[in-house]
């Protein structure tokens, strides 16, 4: 983990010298893993109370606090630690509400916010609750400014799973084109960020041909035909297989944004460093998920960990993660459906392991479990697993397991 900090630190530094890096708590937020990532380079992005507390108690200088729906306390605590704390404003009436605590509060340091943008969305729904329209942006900076409280310094705007910086050049287009046009140069020259979200997708990630094109016509014909197995045999479609999903090197990110920075955005506001957000490409290699065989059947087995702890039906739908038999490794894939033990039947790891066939009671790894995992377990049926870090020759217990207090706030009496 600390390797893939130091990588994307080195990497998109060489380009953008003045690039700050904020690690987004809710892709994991295991305090160990916020620590270490904190200590390497990283500043933290944070989108709740929580999120909030665990960085200023780890000692985070500067934070970037960024959610749609941002409660009292939220701000308040954001407020209270105006000194560390960046807002990234959303929406209109949270203009109105900072603006009505910081006339209670009175903070001694000044509230440094950016505005959240809905840019390079317009045509996804899902994605329309962020942020303003580009359109409303000089509206809410004059209405910022009649705080004395609140200074107004970037914009800030998000996209996901980007295997190519495409989407981070068009919207650094659409903005420099919008600023040129809508911000008068005294406004432009306050400027100090412009925060580009996270979204680096990283590499090695696979997906099950399930959701390719062959798996999904192999569905459609099973649901009209029936014979799932015998579609397959028709299309010549291994339903176990995998495709390793295909990612720009963070060279050409880096590359590409300096150029969208350079070209669109710092003729224009030449004091703006670029901030980054990235959660999945720091921490999705750093965690393996540690299981037991319970059972074995015809073409299945049942181990003793479920997809609560991932919170996501990921593996029954798409997602392919590389499932190895511990006692017998090898470089061999068996068609062999690795089901957890909830009862739900989309409770499952993948239709395949590497190694020998899997017995009762050998030890199995899932691989690359890091991002979107802790942050995101379902409390469902089972508890949570205890976390252990490897560190050189250290093995040390960072998060013990969930237990009958933790879930019910009860203490369990025999
Ligand atoms: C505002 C914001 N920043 C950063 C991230 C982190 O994204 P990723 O883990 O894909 O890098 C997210 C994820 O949803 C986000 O919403």
């Amino acid at each position: 983990m600390i390797e893939r900090c130091r990588l994307f630190v080195r990497t998109i530094r060489r380009r953008l010298p003045d690039s700050e890096f904020f690690y987004a708590f809710k892709c994991n937020d295991l305090p160990f893993i916020a620590n270490t990532v904190c200590h390497h380079g990283f500043h933290a992005d944070v989108a709740g109370l929580f999120e909030l507390q665990l960085a200023l108690q780890i000692g985070c200088k500067r934070i970037v606090f960024n959610s749609p729906g941002k409660t009292d306390d939220e701000l308040t605590l954001a407020v209270t630690h105006s000194q560390r704390v960046i807002i990234i404003i959303d929406n209109f009436d949270e203009i109105d509400r900072l603006k009505t605590l910081c006339t209670t509060m009175l903070p001694e340091t000044p509230v440094t916010v950016g505005l959240r943008l809905a840019v390079g969305r317009r045509t996804d729904d899902a994605w329309h609750k962020f942020g303003f329209e580009l359109d409303d942006v000089p509206e809410a900076i004059a209405r910022i400014s009649e705080s004395p409280s609140l200074v107004w310094r970037g914009l800030h705007f998000h996209s996901s799973w980007n295997k190519t910086p495409l989407k981070y050049y068009q919207t650094l287009q659409t903005v420099g084109r919008f600023m040129e046009r809508h911000l008068p140069q005294r406004i432009r020259l306050g400027m100090e960020f412009v925060d580009i979200g996270g979204g680096f997708y990283p590499e090695n990630q696979a997906v099950i041909h399930h959701c390719e094109d062959k798996g999904i016509l192999a569905d459609m014909m099973a649901r009209r035909h029936g014979g799932r197995k015998h579609i397959n045999r028709m299309l010549d479609h291994d339903p176990h297989a995998f495709l390793v999903t295909e990612v720009d090197p963070l060279e050409t990110f880096a590359e590409t944004i300096a150029e969208a920075m350079d070209t669109h955005i710092r003729p224009l506001a030449p004091n703006a460093a670029v901030f980054m957000e990235p959660g999945r490409f720091i921490v999705a290699h750093s965690t393996a998920v540690l299981l037991r065989v319970l059972a074995v059947k015809q073409d299945s087995v049942i181990v003793d960990g479920g997809i609560n702890m991932m919170g996501d039906y990921k593996f029954s739908e798409y997602a392919f993660a590389p499932v190895i038999n511990l006692r017998r490794p090898s470089a061999a894939l068996h068609s062999c459906t690795v089901y957890g033990p909830l009862c739900d039947p989309s409770d499952l790891w993948g239709y395949s392991h590497y190694g020998d066939p899997l017995q009762r009671g050998d030890a199995v790894a899932v691989l690359h479990q890091g991002a979107y995992t802790y942050s995101t377990a379902w409390r469902f049926i089972k508890a949570i697993p205890a976390y252990i870090a490897f560190s050189g020759d250290t093995v040390s217990m960072i998060k013990p397991a969930e237990t009958f207090e933790d879930r019910y706030g009860l203490r369990f009496r025999d």
